[in-house]
Formats: C-alpha cells, structure tokens, sequence
C-alpha cells in the first residue's frame, strides 16, 4: 500500500470507499474544540501578514486562501483572474514556495509558510471571511487508518468550514472528495449548499499536480461547497 504521494501515481491500492468512522470523526470534532498549541512559526507567518490583510478587509475587498498551494501556480492563477482580491498561497513546504523566489509575482498574492490547520484557526480567531478557498490536491493520504490526517477527518475541519466563502478541493483520488462531502451533509442541518463530487475535464491545469496526473492520463475530480456563513466561529 503507497502513501500520498509526490509522483504521478494512480491512487490504486486504497481504502475502498466512504470511511465507516466518518460521521462519528467529523461530529467529535464540532463537538470538541481543536485544543493544539499553535506552531510558532504559523503564529509568526500569521502576524506578519495579519495588518495588510485587515486593512484589505475593512475595504471591503475580497480574500482568498489557496491552502497547501505547493509551488503557488494556482496562487498566481487565481491572483490574475480576482485582481481586487488579496489572495493567500499558504504551504508548510519552505522547498516548494521557494520555487517562485525567481519569479515575479501578481502585485495581490502573499505567499506564507504555515501549518494550514494552524492559520485558519487564526484566521477564524480574527473574523475573517473568505469569498473563495481552495484546497488543490492535498496530500490523500488514502490508508484507512489515515482518515484523521485528511482535511475532513482533521479537527481543523470546523475552522476550514468557519472560514466561509466558495470553497473547492481537487483530488485524483475519487474517494478523498466524496468522503468530503458526506462529511459536510453530515452537518447540513448547520450549514451549506453542497454540491456534489464532479469529474473535471481539465484544459489548462491549475497545478503542477494536476498536469502530471492530466499528462498521465488520470481521472480528476471537485468538489465544490458554498460555504453559507460563520456559525462555528
Ligand atoms: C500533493 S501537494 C499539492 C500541491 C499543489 N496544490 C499542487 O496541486 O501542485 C500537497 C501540498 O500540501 C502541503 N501540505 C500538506 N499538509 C499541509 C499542512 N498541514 N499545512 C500546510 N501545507 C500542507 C504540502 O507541503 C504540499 O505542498
């Protein structure tokens, strides 16, 4: 059995299905706080950027987070397509945004070394909203066992919620974006429009990831939410 990857690879040898502990991991987690000291250097990251992002907010103007946005292709993407947003590239990887050092970024993208978990607990601490986030593949991490490590089985998953705005995750790993919207009509009574998981014909990848699993011939798949409001902050 193979881990998440950083290849190409098909997710081939993984568990089958919907996790039979899904709805039990996800209401823990509403139900418990996510206690976990914060990592220094996200509370660092976080109060570098903290003012620039607030004065945005107060004028009205959009933010967008790209969670675990490796080498922030998609970050740039996005950036040029809402050029009145402000919009977060946000990776614990030091080595993958690195990457972009040589590269001239859009005046409106801040890219920032975090814990994921970690900054959108701040961010939800501070009161901002987004208008959209997303998730492009995140690591799957399709053992059984693993559930708690995925984005929906991870205490984080209130905040990721309490965060708001149109929230997209991306996977080639089919499994990973129908268990994550069980997860979230787990909790329709509190929230959401969810849409249901979709097969994407991609034409331009949005991410290095996505054209190796294009160029190899992979099926992708999205999972779009709207995320309605902030009953969970
Ligand atoms: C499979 S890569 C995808 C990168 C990029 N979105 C793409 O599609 O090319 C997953 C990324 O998530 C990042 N990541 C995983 N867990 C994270 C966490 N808890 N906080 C921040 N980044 C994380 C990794 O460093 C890695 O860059």
């Amino acid at each position: 059995m193979h881990e998440a990857n950083n290849s190409a690879r098909r997710i081939t040898d993984a568990q089958i299905g919907i996790h039979k502990n899904l709805a039990l991991v996800v209401k823990k987690h509403f139900r418990n706080q996510h206690k976990k000291p914060i990592a220094k250097h996200t509370q660092d990251a976080f109060d570098v950027v903290k003012d620039k992002v607030e004065v945005h907010l107060k004028a009205g103007k959009s933010l967008i987070f790209d969670s675990c946005c490796g080498t922030a292709m998609s970050t740039q993407i996005i950036a040029l397509e809402n050029p009145s947003a402000l919009v977060l590239g946000i990776d614990r990887s030091a080595v993958r945004l690195a990457k972009e050092t040589n590269v001239k970024l859009p005046g409106n993208v801040i890219l920032v070394q975090a814990e994921c978990a970690d900054f959108w607990k701040l961010a939800v601490g501070a009161g901002w909203q987004l208008q959209k986030h997303t998730i492009l593949y995140p690591n799957p991490y399709p053992k059984s066992k693993h559930l708690k490590r995925r984005w929906h089985g991870h205490p984080a998953f209130p905040d990721l919620l309490a965060l708001g705005g149109e929230l997209e995750l991306r996977s080639n790993w089919k499994v990973y974006m129908d268990e994550f919207c069980e997860a979230v009509k787990i909790l329709e009574d509190k929230i959401y429009g969810c849409r249901s998981v979709e097969e994407l014909a991609v034409i331009n990848p949005l991410t290095l990831f996505e054209k190796k699993y294009q160029e190899n011939g992979q099926s992708l798949y999205s999972c779009k939410i709207t995320l309605k409001n902030t009953l969970f902050t």
